[in-house]
């Protein structure tokens, strides 16, 4: 059946293409009835026909069986992308103001383009009193003064641009600063047309004492205004009034703020506490209904400004409702943070007992062709283990954050990596190995690629949000000024005088020599973004093993949590004998299976294997789907 709305499809599609230009097979594949409810006032029929088009070419559906697979997309840049988050305010000073700007990121675009990410993901920029490190916005469509101009700005997207480098920008509209005018507007006049873009109340709410995200350091989710006489509702600090993102015309408002840095050259958003953005909001919800439709519409309004952006999620969610943020049909997020992943990672990494991760990898399998997980390690936010057991969770305290000091909101622990895992570099590869190799889009942190550490005599988060260290230079050379915003790290195991990207660059068995080298045979290992996974067995619970099949080809990763060495049988789990052979990508260690077509594998404490199943010749083999 050719698709109903395909004349007006074609007309809303395409300066420079037409109806000829999407293949017969493609085009006639919908099945589906146009869905027309349309979530946000402004949008208009002509992104319900764009809809209609996706659907035609097979942008829906793609998950569900091979037949459609085929149809894939083949170049979805962010399925096999290496994502680094960097905040602009502690990664290079080039003023000496002491503040870091995008004047001195941009001088930094040849280390990054070396390190040989593909992506940048830039923490808030924008205008903001800075009280939860630029999460607090009080103009959506400015940069921050402190850190240049919007020429600047357009300068390094684009100097990322010339490198190959792609720029996402976190959008953080669940909530903005109180200092923001619409806030202020909005308290001083009951009759403003902002009044109604937050959340209020003429009394306390009775649970006003409920659903702190920062327990032990934020009192309430109501605080009352002495301006408006009323309360306002807060998730997060008093100091970030909620947006009340139910309403059109701040519906409206989200998708203008995404359309203005579109237009300046970034290539999506990670977008800020999705599940409070979509719930229902007010003084009478006690338990709020998350509204995922209006993430298609997030969607639909990003792809058709720029066919090619993304939104990468912020969700901690369970995974019975991963499909809810992806769309069944791969219509919502085209990206999601997987934190049950991260969490097990943890843990696993804590008791050398691979199972529970194993288990969260086969619970958050299940995604659309076009969805991809972000896999993390440490993000600038605490560690949170709230989605473990209490018994696992204490597990993991007891390994990587043992003393008050290094544990936050009661749930997780504020350190970097390296000072968590003691500073073994064998540890840190076998994280970093596994950040690389298991499904989905490595995201990277700054500072990171060095092991650096953190200080935690430095309030809450801010311990492991330290500026960048280049050197041996005072300050790391990260500012001339002897005021840095945050103080650098200096002396002990972690100070820039031994921790340093000058130095490191010089030592070729440095942790950021190993990064550079292992981000690049990532890159050559596109299985793992693309491919579907089998965890096999190795009858060892401290070994992982997880092989990746994709266009005829496969690989497989062994990974071994104990501190001891692990000899173990296993087998590449293929019907062929192709998998009688592995080629170690890394190491000259390579591996041949035995009469009963296991291969016998000893793995050093903490070790770890990328192997190509079959032989060096598996790129004359790639088949084209
Ligand atoms: C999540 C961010 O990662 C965190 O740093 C911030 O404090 C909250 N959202 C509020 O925006
Ligand atoms: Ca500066």
């Amino acid at each position: 059946m050719a698709c109903a709305a395909s004349t007006e499809a074609e007309k809303a599609l395409l300066p420079g293409q037409v109806r000829s230009q999407i293949p017969n097979q493609i085009y006639q594949t919908r099945s589906r009835r146009l869905r027309s409810r349309l979530t946000f006032a402004n949008i208009t029929l002509q992104l319900a026909l764009q809809r209609e088009l996706f659907q035609c070419l097979g942008f829906k559906s793609v998950a569900s069986s091979i037949g459609r697979r085929r149809r894939m997309i083949k170049d979805l840049w962010y399925k096999n992308a290496v994502l680094y988050c960097l905040s602009v305010g502690t990664y290079m000073d080039a003023n000496a103001d002491g503040i870091g700007d995008f004047q001195g990121l941009m001088r930094r675009l040849d280390y990054l383009h070396g390190l040989g990410i593909t992506a940048i993901w830039l923490m808030p920029f924008q205008k903001s009193p800075g009280k939860d490190d630029g999460y607090d916005i009080s103009d959506y469509y400015a940069v921050n003064p402190a850190y240049g101009s919007m020429g600047d700005f357009v300068e390094f997207t684009h100097g990322a641009k010339q490198r190959g480098i792609r720029v996402i920008i976190d959008l953080v509209v669940n909530h903005t600063s109180n200092e923001h005018p619409w806030f202020q507007e909005a308290r001083r006049n009951p009759d403003s047309k902002y009044r109604d873009w937050y959340i209020w109340s003429k009394k306390r709410p009775s649970h006003a004492n409920t659903g702190m995200v920062f327990p032990g350091v934020q009192k309430s989710t109501w605080t009352r205004d002495p301006v408006a006489k009323q309360w306002y509702f807060h998730r997060f600090y008093d100091f970030q009034p909620d947006l009340n993102t139910s309403h059109p015309a701040v519906q409206a408002e989200i998708l203008k703020i995404m359309g203005f840095w579109i237009q300046l050259g970034v290539s999506g958003f990670r977008m800020d506490a999705v599940p409070f953005v979509i719930s229902t909001k007010g003084p009478d919800v006690r338990t709020p209904r998350e509204q995922y439709d209006m993430l298609r519409a997030f969607r639909e309004f990003l792809q058709w400004r720029v066919g090619d952006s993304i939104i990468l999620a912020e969700a901690n969610v369970l995974p019975r409702t991963d499909m809810q943020y992806f769309g069944h049909d791969g219509d919502r997020m085209q990206m999601m943070f997987n934190f049950q992943v991260n969490q097990n990672l943890f843990y696993a990494l804590a008791s050398a007992d691979t199972r529970p991760l194993a288990k969260a990898l086969n619970r958050t399998e299940k995604r659309p062709e076009t969805g991809q997980w972000g896999l993390f390690l440490r993000n600038h936010d605490e560690l949170d283990l709230g989605r473990l057991t209490e018994k696992q969770r204490q597990q993991v305290f007891k390994a990587f954050g043992p003393n008050p000091e290094d544990q936050l909101y009661d749930r997780g622990i504020r350190r970097r990596l390296a000072p968590m895992l003691g500073g073994d570099r064998r540890r840190l590869e076998l994280a970093y190995s596994l950040m690389f190799t298991l499904p989905g889009t490595p995201v990277l942190r700054y500072g990171d690629e060095l092991g650096m550490g953190d200080d935690l005599s430095l309030k809450e988060r801010t311990c492991c949000r330290t500026p960048m260290q280049w050197s041996t230079e005072p300050n790391g050379g990260f500012t001339k000024s002897n005021k840095p915003i945050v103080p650098v790290i200096s002396d002990g195991p972690y100070g820039y005088e031994h921790v340093n990207a000058a130095e490191q660059r010089r030592d070729s068995n440095s942790m950021l020599n190993w990064t550079e080298r292992i981000i690049r045979m990532r890159k050559e290992v596109p299985e793992v973004g693309w491919g579907e996974f089998e965890i096999l067995k190795t009858g060892d619970p401290a070994v992982l093993a997880i092989r990746y099949d994709w266009r005829n080809n496969s690989v497989l990763f062994l990974h071994n949590f104990a501190e001891d060495p692990r000899e173990f049988e296993c087998s590449a789990g293929l019907k062929s004998k192709t998998g009688d052979r592995l080629v170690n990508l890394l190491t000259a260690d390579h591996s041949t299976a035995g009469e009963n077509g296991k291969h016998c594998v000893c793995l050093e404490g903490y070790g770890y294997r990328w192997y190509r199943v079959g032989g060096l010749d598996y790129l004359l083999k790639r088949s084209e789907f």
